[in-house]
């Protein structure tokens, strides 16, 4: 007893001396440390939040414990990031956040009791960069859950069991740039479903059960890259849906009941003129075209059909307003330093409707679901590894779940959710902390000698 304060105060001393600005009220079984100041109580089977966590504290670490409740006063409106990931949590007070504008990471994700949240658990968090609610057994969300998040660039929501999201959901995020929705039960998207987000650059919806899409459902993702639709319930989408969408660069359908009669027609006339990467679209009727691929099909399959709004507007030259020449970029995608240049075609110079698909253009759209392959496995490589904690993810366009390559560096523009780098979850303190606390550690050995 004695002998332990006098090594605290004499750490303290010596803490002094270094300049460190230690919190000494850590909680029992946790780690802290400074600069940022960190508390790090992972994984140590709390049933709750652990008393003593220092007000000041910045980065707050909970993640795999057993916790069940969070509520107000658990943590202090200092806080900028939070992981309580991977823990029991069955109910958040509404108000345990309220306050905390300085907030920027919200980790929630794997409690899979959750199940509901109240529409103001996270209003004023005007701060927040990444919000994580994945596999957290949500039915649904409550009507403004995200408003004002104004932001907000990260929103995971995949593995949950949405099957509505409420029109406007998400009408506040200007600044949202990954949406993924992906692993619920969803099997709709109205007019409204996307609205206002203008900077979205991602918008995963694979394996969901998703059979309708209203014709304007995309029509202010002006900004979105990639979209992916595989695993669902699709016998037909408009092309006009994708007419909307003056930035799309990788487009994945495969796994959908696509029928390919007539109602096909206007998504194959929009996939023949599209030359960003797509995926297979595999037919599995009428019976004549099973097993065929819409995009394969040519003029002659579709002879009895009457004519898109497309076709005609193409008959007549007309294609105004239907391209914007500003948004022809080119991407830059590959793997281990080599670097392509992928330029797509939409958007671009005005749409040449009479050229005709040739070889060449074919080899190259494989070549870049190729690529975008690697561009999805390169950005999940951005993102830390938690492959104990399940944190993210890492569904690969087929559908197959992939081990991260470590050594892949990200290679667009989108930076992963804000300091997620620095902070490990397997070695919470920097080099050169630890450094410092080894030779904390010597000294203090011979501290005690000299107080003897
Ligand atoms: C998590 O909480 C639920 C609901 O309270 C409970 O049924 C379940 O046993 C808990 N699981 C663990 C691992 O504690
Ligand atoms: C949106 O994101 C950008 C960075 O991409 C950031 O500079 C900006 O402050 C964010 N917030 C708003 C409200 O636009
Ligand atoms: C969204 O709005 C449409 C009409 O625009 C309506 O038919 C639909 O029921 C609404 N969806 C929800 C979930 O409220
Ligand atoms: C689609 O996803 C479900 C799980 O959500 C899976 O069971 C099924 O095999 C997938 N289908 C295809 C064709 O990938
Ligand atoms: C082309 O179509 C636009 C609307 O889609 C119309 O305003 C314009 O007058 C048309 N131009 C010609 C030459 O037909
Ligand atoms: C469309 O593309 C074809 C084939 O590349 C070319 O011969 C034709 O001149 C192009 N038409 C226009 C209007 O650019």
């Amino acid at each position: 007893m004695d002998r332990d304060k006098r090594m605290s105060s004499g750490l303290e001393f010596l803490l002094f001396l270094c300049g460190l600005k230690f919190s000494w009220s850590c909680p029992r079984d946790c780690i802290c440390y400074s600069a940022p100041s960190t508390v790090s109580c992972q994984a140590h089977n709390f049933l709750t939040i652990p008393d003593g966590i220092p007000p000041d504290s910045e980065r707050i670490f909970l993640q795999n414990n057993k916790i069940h409740r969070l509520l107000r006063g658990h943590f202090s409106p200092n806080t900028i990031k939070l992981w309580i990931y991977s823990n029991n949590i069955t109910y958040i007070e509404p108000s345990t956040f309220h306050g905390f504008t300085l907030l920027e990471e919200l980790d929630l994700g794997d409690n899979r009791h959750l199940r509901s949240l109240a529409e103001d658990t996270f209003r004023g968090l005007r701060r927040l960069n990444a919000l994580h609610l994945y596999r957290c057994g949500l039915t649904s969300l409550p009507n403004d859950i995200f408003r004002g998040l104004r932001n907000l660039q990260y929103l995971y929501l995949q593995d949950n069991h949405l099957k509505f999201l409420q029109n406007n959901t998400f009408m506040d995020l200007h600044n949202l740039s990954h949406l993924f929705l992906h692993g619920n039960r969803l099997w709709n998207l109205q007019q409204d479903t996307f609205r206002g987000l203008q900077a979205l650059d991602r918008l995963l919806l694979h394996k969901n059960q998703i059979q309708w899409v209203h014709r304007l459902a995309f029509h202010d993702l002006k900004s979105l890259t990639m979209l992916y639709l595989f695993n669902n319930s699709l016998v037909e989408l408009p092309g006009q849906c994708l007419d909307t969408l003056p930035s799309l660069e990788y487009l994945r359908l495969n796994d959908n009941p696509w029928s390919c009669d007539c109602k096909a027609l206007s998504l194959w006339e929009w996939l023949k003129h599209f030359r960003g990467s797509t995926s297979s679209v595999g037919c599995q009727a009428p019976i004549n075209m099973v097993g065929k691929d819409l995009k394969e099909l040519r003029k002659e399959d579709f002879s009895n059909c009457s004519p898109t709004v497309s076709e005609s507007r193409a008959q007549t030259n007309n294609l105004s307003g239907t391209v914007n020449p500003s948004m022809n970029r080119g991407v830059a995608v590959g793997s281990g330093g080599h670097t392509h240049v992928v330029h797509p075609s939409r958007p671009g110079p005005p749409k040449n409707c009479t050229k005709p698909r040739n070889r060449e253009g074919k080899k190259k759209g494989d070549n870049e679901v190729h690529h975008s392959k690697e561009v999805m496995a390169d950005k999940e490589d951005s993102f830390p590894d938690f492959s104990e904690g399940g944190k993210h993810d890492h569904t690969s366009p087929d559908g197959t779940v992939t081990r991260r390559k470590q050594k892949c560096s990200p290679r667009t523009t989108v930076r992963p959710p804000s300091g997620v780098q620095q902070a490990n979850n397997k070695a919470p303190l920097s080099k050169s902390l630890q450094v410092q606390a080894l030779f904390v550690a010597l000294i203090l050995t011979h501290i005690d000698h000299i107080l003897h």
